[in-house]
């Protein structure tokens, strides 16, 4: 497979997830894990990811020299993972004037062979206030951009370098080109298919269990929990997999009941626990996100606690992690954007070990298991969900007022989106209570009620997302139904962000 060195940029699971959608396996190292790059003879090919910083700032994520000495497989940079190849081979890197941010026109040179079977002027997406100003020697320029001369440059067979982002849905022809490096260059073979997948998760998750190890399972209502029960049941039988959903009132109306269909359906054993009351009381008052967001996991660990222990004895605790989220809560180099709550925030005093076993893998190739596992189409295609949930949708303090609000606009919109035929285009889409009262007219009468905002947005894996370019007729749709079937609202806004700058979530 290809090793994606990361550098503490959004981008890194961006690059293994396209190189993964070629049929190829891709897992992200961080940069100080390089000496197992080098060694490991598996991996084919390696990418260097961009990142924040600057080559030159003191405490950069860097490599040693002696990487690219050593290393015997074709590597490719990609932004600050190409600036620092430049930099470490005797290049230079320099401030671009003014940075250059968002899609450019990139000028193809030399198309050998990573522009292969591309036009020589292309869209590609910058975002770098850093630039390669000087070759290391040996190397050769292949394309540029009106600011940077330097956009693309390599020194066959092994050293390739550009500026821009080939991961990124904007760069045009970005899938051409990672393919030309995995398959043209690197010659690695088409090995990662996820029914595959699937036997080998099963083998695992019965090694690691054990003859007899008993393991708790925790539903949160969505796709991955889901998906992580389905497949231990899978490889262990009826008797091993005891599962708990804590109702915290802060879900999706829908939740508690897919769960309860889930488990009927599928054979799942799973205890139900209400702690509605529990949760709104903790949260009285608390109007910071980030304490929100402590509240209900720590509230959360407390209760599972409980519950798990009038439950008997287990010897693991079952957790839909993806891959995003081992990453993205510090394992690797990327800073920590939000604490969330469903990854390290285990139940340590319960003494479980840990059982994740859908932790390398990316959203779509969750439900893809799925699919294949048999669970229903409409249960894996539903959209992801936060853990802290509804308390991070409304803003300022959680009432059960509002919360009431908030699941009544979010049936009705995802009502809307499914009749439209759009809900499956979209990542997510959700009300948020923004806590503003705003003045309407309803009948004959000056109605002062809440303003809703409606969030849609599209994306990949959430690393980044556009907001949904949503046509007028269905914004009104929405507008209209939310208005008149929930009379607390008096004014419906549409939130125009993409991340970045905005993250997907309000809060
Ligand atoms: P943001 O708001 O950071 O969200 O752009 C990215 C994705 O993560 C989800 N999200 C969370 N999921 N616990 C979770 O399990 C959390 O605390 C949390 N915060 C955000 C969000 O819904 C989006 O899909």
């Amino acid at each position: 497979g290809v090793a994606v060195i990361d550098f503490g940029g959004q981008y890194a699971h961006l690059i293994s997830r396209r190189i993964r959608d070629l049929g190829v396996y891709a897992e992200i190292v961080p940069y100080w894990r390089w000496q197992e790059v080098l060694d490991d003879p598996l991996v084919k090919a390696v990418v260097l990811s961009g990142g924040p910083a600057s080559v030159y700032d003191e405490n950069a994520p860097q490599l040693p020299v002696e990487f690219f000495s050593n290393v015997t497989k074709p590597v490719l940079g990609i932004c600050y993972g190409a600036q620092l190849m430049a930099h470490l081979l005797g290049g230079k890197v320099g401030p671009a004037p003014g940075g250059e941010y968002g899609r450019t026109k990139l000028v193809v040179k030399n198309s050998e062979p990573l522009f292969t079977g591309t036009p020589t002027a292309q869209d590609v997406w910058m975002s770098h206030g850093d630039q390669v100003v000087e070759l290391p020697s040996g190397f050769e320029v292949s394309a540029s951009t009106e600011h940077c001369r330097l956009a693309a440059f390599q020194k066959e067979p092994l050293f390739f370098a550009v500026q821009f982002h080939p991961e990124v849905a904007h760069t045009q022809f970005g899938n051409a080109l990672l393919k030309n490096f995995v398959f043209g260059v690197a010659k690695a073979e088409v090995n990662w298919n996820i029914t595959d997948y699937v036997s080998e998760a099963i083998r695992e998750i019965r090694e690691t269990v054990g003859e007899n190890g008993m393991v708790l399972g925790a539903l949160s209502g969505g796709v991955d929990s889901a998906v992580a029960a389905v497949l231990t049941h899978r490889a262990l039988g009826c008797g091993r997999l005891q599962c708990l959903y804590i109702d915290t009132g802060l879900q999706r109306a829908e939740d508690e009941a897919h769960v309860r269909n889930l488990s009927k359906h599928l054979g799942l054993k799973i205890k139900v626990v209400d702690a509605k009351e529990r949760f709104l009381k903790a949260l009285e008052g608390v109007i910071d996100p980030e304490q929100k967001r402590k509240i209900i996991g720590n509230l959360f660990i407390q209760v599972f606690e409980e519950e798990a222990r009038n439950l008997g004895h287990f010897d693991f605790l079952l957790q839909g992690t993806l891959y995003p989220d081992v990453i993205e809560s510090g394992e690797g180099s990327a800073s920590v954007i939000k604490s969330h709550h469903n990854v390290g925030g285990l139940p340590q005093s319960l003494g479980l070990k840990l059982l994740e076993p859908l932790r390398w893998l990316y959203k779509d190739e969750v439900r893809n298991m799925g699919r294949w596992l048999g669970i229903p189409e409409d249960f894996l295609m539903r959209h992801p969900f936060p853990g802290p949930g509804l308390a991070v949708r409304t803003i300022g303090p959680v009432k059960e007022e509002y919360l009431d609000i908030l699941r009544r606009a979010h049936s009705v919109l995802e009502r809307v989106l499914k009749e439209e035929g759009v809900y499956n285009e979209l990542w997510q889409a959700f009300p948020v209570f923004t806590g503003v009262k705003s003045v309407g007219v309803k009948g004959d009468a000056r109605h002062y009620g809440w303003v809703l905002a409606v969030r849609m947005v599209q994306s990949v894996d959430a690393m980044t997302a556009d907001w949904y370019k949503a046509p007028p007729e269905l914004l009104d749709k929405i507008a209209s139904s939310l208005i008149s079937e929930i009379p607390e609202i008096s004014r419906v806004v549409y939130d125009i962000t993409s991340k970045p700058p905005g993250t997907i979530e309000w809060e």
